[in-house]
């Protein structure tokens, strides 16, 4: 793992992964639902969205978009009255771009029955300056063991990003020069 505290190219100083780390709750109402009745996914899609995006600016200390979301797993369903908590963190840091990492769980909002997790995503975010250009951030320094799994984790999940973007660039470009038209 590369030492993110030291790491030369960015300059700017680390900073851990507790200073950015953030829960978002929200209890879920009929307005949320979908046909079945149960909360819509896109519901709590946005507020990961949200969760990830005020983690991406606090860790970033700007503005910062969303590049991509991916792995969005639903593992049961939501339903009203539940009480929603999205946690999120960021795992790594590149130049520009931040992976944050996002577990949502449920409870009812009037038992005090404990939280089951719900879902889970990883997104990523590119930090912008006021041009919306991207711009460098703080590498993160992961600090407890579980946070230092997330990074490893993480830029496996990079790596393939990026082979599998340039694969399918790869072969639109041979498909193209071949002169098939799609
Ligand atoms: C995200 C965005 C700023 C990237 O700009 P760009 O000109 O492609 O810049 P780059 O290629 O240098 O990418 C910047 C960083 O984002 C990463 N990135 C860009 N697109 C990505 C994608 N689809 N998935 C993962 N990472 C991505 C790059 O790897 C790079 O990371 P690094 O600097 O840590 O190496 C630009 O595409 C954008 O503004 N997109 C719209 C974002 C937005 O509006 N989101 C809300 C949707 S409503």
């Amino acid at each position: 793992m590369t030492d993110q505290a030291t790491r030369p190219e960015s300059g700017i100083p680390g900073k851990p992964t507790s200073a950015s780390r953030t829960t978002l709750s929200h209890i879920m109402t009929a307005s949320d639902t979908n046909l079945l009745g149960t909360v819509h996914g896109g519901v709590i899609m946005k507020l990961v969205d949200d969760a990830a995006g005020a983690v991406a600016g606090r860790h970033s200390g700007g503005p910062a978009v969303t590049a991509s979301m991916d792995e969005m797993v639903f593992l049961a369903p939501v339903r009203v009255g539940d009480l929603v908590h999205v946690r999120a963190q960021c795992n790594w840091t590149g130049r520009s771009s931040m992976e944050i990492g996002v577990r949502v769980l449920a409870e009812r909002w009037n038992e005090s029955t404990p939280a089951t997790q719900v879902g889970s995503a990883y997104l990523v975010f590119a930090a912008v300056d006021a041009d919306g250009r991207p711009r460098p951030v703080p590498p993160v320094i992961p600090e407890t063991e579980r946070d230092k799994r997330r990074y490893q984790e993480a830029q496996i999940r990079r790596t393939h990003r990026l082979a599998r973007r340039r694969e399918i660039q790869e072969l639109r470009e041979k498909r193209a020069a071949e002169g098939i038209d799609n």
